[in-house]
């Protein structure tokens, strides 16, 4: 079974909207059950969505369960409103001064609360022209996976995202057989240290349902991060018509 992940990102901007957005999705997953479905609208339409029937994730969180962090959302709400996923590392969010450090932290925090992170990991244009992309994938993994020895999650279950900064939002996405190739580097890199987790590697960036079936049919692609193309109502029940055949 693949997973789609649909990362609405600041969208949409009313409470009506994000409420047919989720309704949409609803209606098409009944015919479409075969597909991990995980839905990460923006906090404030998480309550609109815990009814329905697919996963649903946060887009970020803060690595503290309580206390005095105006503005920030902690693990454990998510966890007592019913979220299972918690998208971290975002390339958007690492822009704008979210460390590996603080990555490290949310993702500890996270495992501790029993839910599944989903750890975005990518290289820009410029570190893969100068064939730096596995050393940076490296690099990201070792210092945001890095846990303390007495961590042991319940729920031994990890998603990585794979999402080349380049890709995203811009229409030009990672050649399919090559992101299968960087899946599968990433998969041996943290076979070792993750070997009793449940591992799951998806490709983020620029996928639509033009595409997606390049990318579904490779071997180490267990599924795919949509951001653009998942608040498009006519691109939702392509996708999952799609991914429901694997
Ligand atoms: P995109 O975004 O599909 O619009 O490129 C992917 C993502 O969530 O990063």
């Amino acid at each position: 079974m693949k997973t789609i992940v649909a990362n609405f990102k600041m969208n949409p901007t009313s409470e009506k909207e994000a409420v047919s957005l989720l309704e949409n999705y609803q209606k098409n997953y009944e015919n479409f059950k075969n597909v991990n479905l995980i839905i990460a609208p923006p906090f404030v339409y998480l309550d609109k969505a815990k009814n329905l029937n697919f996963s649903l994730a946060a887009q970020n969180c803060f690595y503290l369960n309580e206390g005095p962090y105006t503005g920030e959302i902690s693990p454990l709400m998510l966890k007592n409103l019913g979220v299972q996923y918690v998208i971290v590392g975002h390339s958007e969010r690492r822009q704008m001064g979210e460390t590996d450090e603080i990555i490290n932290k949310k993702i500890q925090s996270i495992l501790n609360n029993e839910l599944t992170p989903i750890l975005c990991i990518g290289e820009t244009k410029e570190e893969k022209l100068k064939g730096k992309k596995e050393e940076v994938l490296k690099n990201q993994l070792e210092k945001d996976l890095k846990l303390e020895n007495n961590l042991s999650p319940v729920n031994k279950s990890i998603f990585i995202a794979y999402e080349p900064v380049w890709a995203i939002g811009t229409g030009d996405f990672c050649d399919p057989e090559e992101a299968n190739l960087t899946h599968q580097f990433i998969k041996e890199f943290i076979h070792y240290q993750f070997f009793n987790f449940d591992v799951k590697i998806l490709y983020g960036g620029s996928v639509d349902s033009k595409n997606i079936k390049n990318f579904l049919n490779q071997l180490n692609i267990d599924g795919a991060l949509v951001g653009g193309a998942s608040i498009k109502k006519e691109e939702i029940a392509k996708i999952l018509e799609i991914a429901n055949s694997y």
